[in-house]
């Protein structure tokens, strides 16, 4: 029955491909997976305090997964504080003081953006899949679409199964 089902719409197909430009064949849903946004509390989950958990952070809003560096980012490792959180103040100052653990870059000098830059590109979108974004990224404060958003060109963009 199926078979026949299938035959009838290839003859269908046919039949309207032959009569002329109307039809419309739906194209086939994309391969891809909706992005994660991530709030600060969602993030705030993966510092890497939990064995288990994989752990993520972020840097210009992008969130990597940055588990398979653990020996930086895992529980009493170096660079444990920039996990959990939108860390880029920090990586673009090499500084881990707790008032540079944060997203805003508002007064950082040419050379710590350029620094930043550098990092983010070479270090982090090299070494880490990215996983999603934060939500801050994408929303303006009220909830309206940021416009100036541009997802990351990513060679190896990655959803996880789990999403
Ligand atoms: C005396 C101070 C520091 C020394 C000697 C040091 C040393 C290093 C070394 C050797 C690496 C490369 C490790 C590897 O690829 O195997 C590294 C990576 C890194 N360092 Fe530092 N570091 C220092 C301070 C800092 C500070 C203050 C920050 C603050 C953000 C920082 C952020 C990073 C980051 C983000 C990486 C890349 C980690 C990754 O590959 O995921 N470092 N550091």
């Amino acid at each position: 029955m199926l078979l026949h089902v299938h035959i009838l719409g290839v003859v269908l197909y046919n039949v309207y491909a032959a009569a002329g430009e109307d039809v419309t064949l739906k194209p086939s849903p994309p391969d891809t997976k909706p992005v994660r946004l991530f709030t600060e509390e969602d993030l705030a989950r993966y510092n890497g305090q939990e064995d288990d958990q994989p752990i993520y952070m972020a840097v210009k809003g992008a969130v990597f997964d940055v588990t398979s560096g653990k020996e930086f980012y895992g529980k009493g490792a170096s660079y444990n504080a920039l996990a959990g959180r939108d860390s880029t103040r920090a990586v673009a100052k090499m500084s881990l003081e707790p008032a540079d653990l944060t997203h805003d870059t508002t007064g950082l000098t040419e050379e710590e953006l350029k620094s930043l830059d550098d990092i983010f590109n070479d270090v982090y979108k090299k070494k880490y899949p990215i996983v999603g974004y934060t939500s801050q990224r994408i929303l303006n404060k009220d909830g309206s679409p940021n416009r100036d958003f541009k997802p990351e060109d990513q060679p190896h963009f990655n959803i996880r199964d789990e999403f």
